[in-house]
């Protein structure tokens, strides 16, 4: 069975997708994971963030794989050998990481890798184009939606376990214009597939929200 869960910046995608992910013996997939690992190697490699065909010619010769993810920790990613779980996270890659994925051939690259993962698995991936673009015949796809100031709220909590201390309004700002940037985009913008459960989580608490999606998919799983 495929969930995809996708829904802007912040809305609790991940959180709930590996407390879900826990639930039903299934594994998971941060796809922004791989948007970012991506911003990381045009990064260590000094390309421009907008250098297409550069990062593309690296992205290609890389490996991004995924360790199993533990609830309340971030999923652990690898780029080669090299541990970036962490270097994904920064504000640099975070402030820079729309422009990548705007790139077409980057996220056509990274779209092949997803559905790759996904093949043959009992698997919930979380993104923005999942239930539209990635895995559109998905069984279960869900729209995760929250107010821009919850989604700050969360992100500055969220940062403060791990050092990073972004006023909460600049979180903000930086959370719209992300939203802008990722709606507005040419390829893959995110948009809610028409067969899609959309949930607003901005007064659900993350365990409302993982059972509602769970008693979603035992229903369909019948
Ligand atoms: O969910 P996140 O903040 O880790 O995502 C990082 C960026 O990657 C974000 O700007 C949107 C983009 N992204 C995307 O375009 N498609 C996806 N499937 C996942 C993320």
């Amino acid at each position: 069975m495929q969930i995809a869960i996708d829904g802007p910046a912040s809305a609790g995608k991940s959180t709930v997708a590996k407390r879900v992910t826990q639930k039903l013996g299934f594994i998971y997939c941060d796809t922004g994971a791989m948007y970012r690992a991506a911003t990381v190697l045009a990064k260590e490699h000094h390309l421009a963030y907008g250098d297409e065909a550069g990062i593309l010619a690296v992205l290609e010769k890389s490996k991004i794989s995924f360790k199993p993810a533990h609830p309340g920790e971030d999923q652990p990613v690898f780029l080669n050998q090299e541990d970036v779980t962490l270097a994904i996270r920064t504000p640099e890659i975070t402030n820079n990481v729309s422009q990548v994925s705007a790139l077409p051939k980057i996220r056509e690259e990274l779209v092949r890798q997803q559905r790759e993962i996904a093949s043959g698995h009992d698997i919930v991936m979380d993104g923005r184009d999942i239930g539209t673009t990635v895995l559109p015949a998905a069984e279960l796809k869900i729209f995760l939606v929250a107010s821009a100031a919850e989604r700050a709220r969360r992100r500055y909590a969220e940062n403060i376990t791990k050092g990073i201390m972004t006023p909460l309004d600049q979180l903000q700002t930086e959370i719209e214009q992300r939203d802008y940037k990722d709606s507005h985009r040419q390829v893959s913008p995110l948009t809610k597939a028409d067969d899609a459960v959309e949930i607003d989580t901005t007064s659900l608490t993350i365990a409302e929200v993982v059972e509602k999606i769970v008693t979603l998919a035992k229903k369909r799983k019948k």
